[in-house]
């Protein structure tokens, strides 16, 4: 099917239809998503040029469709630039934009107990040789914002070794990694033998870290399971039982607070369910440990907020929600910290539980997956 060009008279929009397909693009866009080499470096694929060297008044002064694609000329710069077709398909923006709040990003799934058979897993070895191993497990923990590794050796710092398959280790004051075993007089309940309701961790921080790994090393204790829920699947169900209380969560900051050390006093003031701000669904933050008070909710909807925090509590701890499993020696998970809550059953004092913990970031677990998915020419755009 050809494809039909046309410039309005005033030079300012391209209109590309195929069929039913119409597209339609600012020339101050096409003008400064120019793939040349004077626009952008062919090494490095960054822009060379700042929106300063784009006059004003850029318009389309001539439009054609040639072999190698839309060729433009830009006035009145007289600057002739090519648009690959593929590329202005791939980037049109020309759409409906009508996604409801909590909407979520396409490579995201949320999900249920009903996935529990199904985690994303992989070995270690496996993992760190790279290659389909990896990006599947990659790929897999960007959409549930969960995964597992089995087979890694029983020996202390071997989680690093889960954070270098994506990332670099995230070192906050406690530590480059922190134990979770029983302790004696603990600056943290989460060193104690109790059940912790699902949590995100450290939302006292600013930003708060976005990948956490635990590795078993020991694991003879009953009890002591961990539960990990999907926070994005919370709020959607919070919001569809009631909307109300999605918007009063998410439209108000809570705080967050840690002074448990000397010389500690990690603040946040930030909503529990965030949203950017054309409503797609970003993060949960949910610990009740380190909830502080709260005092940036107007009086009139402080009991809508607390109806709405306890019904989210009462969801995240719904088993339906929940997915549950036991991590044996040499065994890991890693959540997406802005999105799944973790928990811990409560475990007794016979036998012993050894867990290592550290924190990650994940745009390098999404950088390494996206290098690997894409061709080289497009990893600039
Ligand atoms: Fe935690």
């Amino acid at each position: 099917m050809t494809m039909e060009i046309a410039v309005d008279p005033t030079g300012n929009v391209l209109t590309l239809k195929q069929g039913d397909d119409c597209m339609r693009f600012h020339a101050i866009w096409l003008r400064d998503n120019a793939q040349d080499a004077e626009t952008r470096s062919p090494a490095n694929g960054q822009r060379l040029i700042a929106l300063r060297d784009i006059p004003r008044e850029t318009r389309i002064a001539s439009a054609n469709i040639g072999e190698a694609g839309v060729e433009l000329r830009f006035e009145p710069e007289d600057k002739t630039v090519v648009f690959n077709t593929g590329w202005l398909r791939a980037h049109a923006y020309d759409r409906s934009f009508q996604q409801s709040r909590g909407w979520v990003a396409d490579d995201v799934e949320c999900w249920d107990s009903s996935i529990s058979d199904n985690v994303p897993t992989g070995t270690l070895p496996e993992l760190e040789s790279g290659g389909d191993a990896l990006k599947s497990w990659l790929d897999g923990a960007t959409r549930y914002g969960f995964a597992k590794v089995e087979g890694g050796p029983t020996e202390e710092g071997a989680l690093f070794r889960v954070v270098d398959l994506f990332g670099y280790v995230r070192e906050t004051n406690y530590g480059r990694l922190f134990e979770v075993r029983t302790e004696v007089n603990p600056t943290n309940l989460a060193y104690t033998g109790l059940g912790l309701q699902a949590h995100t961790d450290n939302p006292y921080r600013d930003p708060a870290p976005t990948i956490q790994v635990l590795y078993c090393l020991e694991s003879t204790a009953e009890g002591g399971e961990n539960m990990v829920v999907d926070g994005f699947a919370c709020a959607r169900r919070l919001q569809q039982e009631n909307p109300e209380h999605f918007d009063v969560l998410a439209n108000y900051c809570a705080r967050f607070e840690y002074a448990g050390e000397d010389g500690v006093c990690l603040t946040s003031r930030r909503p529990l369910i965030e949203l950017s701000p054309d409503g797609e669904l970003i993060a949960i933050r949910f610990n009740n440990r380190s909830l502080a008070t709260v005092t940036d909710i107007p009086f009139d909807k402080m009991d809508l907020w607390y109806a709405a925090y306890r019904r989210l509590g009462e969801i995240i701890d719904d088993p339906s929600m929940e997915v549950t499993f036991r991590l044996n020696p040499g065994e890991a998970f890693i959540v997406d910290n802005t999105r799944v809550l973790h928990a811990r059953k409560a475990y007794s004092g016979t036998g012993k539980r050894w867990l290592q913990g550290c924190y990650a970031d994940k745009d390098g677990l999404r950088s390494t997956r996206d290098a690997m998915c894409r061709k080289p020419a497009e990893a600039a755009e």
